[in-house]
């Protein structure tokens, strides 16, 4: 039995005192939370979130990570950098990063390997443009995506978290239909379960405009294990009821 994750992207928002007063009422409420969760916080406020979910049930982790260990790449974090301040989780192959960066599949499975040599978990994300799935694509593209971190991670791949992301569903309010979502994730399935029993468990996450009155559909679907949560994960009480709705 796949346990249930819910992860919140806070992208690049926040400030000091707003992340506090949300991860206070986030701690208290999730408190007895029945699935595992996590936030993804900008990297200037990775020490604060060390700091206030220290003992918390609450995880944290960082967005991106360079593919660099160190050295002159102005800019960059390396992974052994969120490792020291605490981080579980490293969202790679996020599509605003595919987008805005020009991240290859490539790029990203090289990062998805440097997080797990790091000791920690990659949040990988796939997933199609909206002329993509109108021209018939989708499982193509996910599964090209995926197959370029399957094969440079083999059976490390167990170690992954993986999350199904339509780039048209991204912000926009238009989510998939809970019937889209699972039939795309019983694709990555199959394809995980190529590769062993361990990576067939792989918590497969879903993200796009989940919000409170659809999350509880979406995370019933067989092999929907959790979301990977945008804009709702920004406001407590939204995060809350879809944390509830696992
Ligand atoms: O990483 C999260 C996704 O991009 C979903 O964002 O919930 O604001 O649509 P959203």
């Amino acid at each position: 039995m796949r346990q249930q994750f819910v992860a919140g992207n806070w992208k690049m928002n926040g400030s000091l005192a707003g992340n506090a007063a949300l991860l206070a009422e986030v701690m208290a409420g999730a408190a007895q939370a029945r699935c595992e969760v996590a936030v993804c916080v900008p990297f200037p406020y990775l020490a604060q979130a060390q700091q206030l979910l220290q003992g918390s049930k609450i995880a944290f982790g960082a967005q991106d990570c360079s593919v660099h260990l160190s050295g002159a790449h102005t800019g960059e974090v390396a992974v052994g950098m969120l490792q020291e301040f605490g981080c579980r989780y490293v969202i790679v192959g996020h599509s605003e990063r595919r987008a805005d960066h020009h991240e290859s599949d490539e790029q990203v499975a090289e990062k998805a390997q440097r997080v797990i040599e790091a000791g920690m978990t990659p949040i990988v994300c796939v997933g199609e443009t909206l002329e993509e799935r109108e021209s018939g694509q989708t499982d193509a593209v996910v599964l090209r995506q995926l197959r370029a971190v399957t094969q440079r991670l083999g059976e490390q791949t167990s170690r992954i978290v993986l999350a199904y992301e339509p780039v048209w569903a991204i912000g926009t309010g238009r989510t998939a239909t809970p019937e889209q979502a699972q039939a795309v994730h019983a694709v990555l399935r199959d394809h995980l379960k190529t590769l062993g029993e361990a990576a067939g468990g792989v918590q497969i996450l879903y993200g796009g405009s989940v919000k409170p009155d659809n999350a509880q559909v979406l995370f019933a679907q067989k092999d929907i294990d959790g979301g990977l949560i945008g804009g709702a994960s920004l406001k407590a009480a939204d995060f809350l009821a879809i944390i509830a709705a696992t």
